[in-house]
């Protein structure tokens, strides 16, 4: 058998190293505005905004500037905006029936953002977390949290969200058997084109903690979400939850967190060769940005690398709150 690489000299690999066309030419993964989806959050109120201290240049934004900001991220070429609810703790209620309410914030946004700029691709959240005064993605009884009640609930969310106009759902509540209910509902209630991307391998991670904060969840978290959320050592059981998902009728896959689970991403690609995503968190955001903010890291050079391991890992794309910032750089 031949060596995968003859020995020196007949194999230099500083050859194609030496100028910036050759380096060009043998790249291997590309990035663009095109692997994008942006995560935005977004409050009541209007031409106002409230800065996230611990995501440095994040702010949660009212609906008429998520518009302007949706208008802004379809210009620089980025295909999808995700949307995440802040809700006061006053409104949050045990029931969370304002998750499926066909006028509560997110569903407004959805229907302001399909009137002005319908090209970009609306994505939503569906876990019961924003809505839940305990903060749980799902129903909480006598300290546990019930699977089936929940599901009930997020079939209700998703089909208010599909009904706001929204072109992707994403699961994020990792209950079981929520892609299938939620399919069937969509099917039987004429949205057939609606896509699922499924939050399929999500982690219970330490690394969402400044998203609490984005949202108002961090406080009243009750517990953790190890119950439903999946062992950070564990790879295998990602590829079971991830077949299972695409058998009940999900169109796309996401690995959540990403940088510490790239790994995941990887598997997940050759063994399905499904459109796979991957979520750069929150922490991952608040890390790389503090330790640029304090001159510890070139913050350009570490959001381009970060970004890039994530198609060199096998993703079709990538949830980012650097999307509108790469995007910008990658224009100019
Ligand atoms: C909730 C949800 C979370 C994130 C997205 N959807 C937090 C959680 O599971 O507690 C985290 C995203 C981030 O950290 O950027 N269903």
């Amino acid at each position: 058998m031949q060596p995968l690489s003859a020995p020196y000299p007949a194999t230099r690999f500083r050859r194609l190293k030496r100028t910036p066309a050759l380096r060009a030419m043998v790249q291997e993964a590309t990035l663009t505005p095109a692997d994008f989806i942006w995560p935005v959050f977004v409050m009541e109120g209007a031409d106002a905004e409230d800065p996230i201290p611990s995501m440095p240049g994040v702010a949660r934004l009212t609906t008429d500037r998520i518009v302007k900001a949706a208008q802004e991220a379809h210009g620089l070429g980025i295909p999808a905006i995700c949307l995440f609810p802040y809700t006061e703790q006053a409104l949050k209620t045990e029931d969370c029936a304002m998750a499926w309410d066909a006028d509560n914030l997110v569903n407004r946004t959805i229907r302001a953002i399909k009137d002005a700029v319908p090209e970009i691709a609306v994505m939503t959240d569906i876990a019961l977390d924003p809505y839940n005064v305990n903060g749980h993605d799902g129903f909480v009884v006598d300290g546990e949290i019930i699977n089936d009640e929940s599901v009930e609930a997020l079939v209700k969310m998703a089909l208010a969200q599909a009904e706001a106009g929204a072109d992707i759902l994403g699961p994020s509540d990792m209950m079981d058997g929520r892609i299938g209910a939620i399919r069937q509902a969509l099917e039987a209630e004429g949205h057939r084109n609606v896509a699922i991307l499924s939050y399929a391998a999500k982690y219970a991670s330490a690394f969402y903690g400044p998203f609490r904060d984005a949202v108002g969840a961090s406080a009243r978290l009750v517990g953790d979400k190890k119950t439903y959320q999946m062992n950070p050592a564990n790879s295998d059981e990602a590829l079971r939850l991830i077949a299972r998902d695409l058998t009940e009728g999900a169109d796309m896959i996401m690995v959540k967190p990403g940088m510490p689970y790239l790994d995941i991403c990887r598997r997940a690609k050759e063994t399905f060769g499904a459109p796979t995503f991957a979520y750069q968190v929150s922490g991952e955001y608040a890390m790389l940005q503090a330790a640029s903010q304090n001159g510890w890291l070139d913050g350009d050079a570490v959001m381009f690398e970060s970004l890039t391991a994530f198609k060199r890992a096998g993703c079709d794309g990538i949830l980012t709150y650097f999307a509108v910032d790469a995007a910008r750089a990658l224009a100019s």
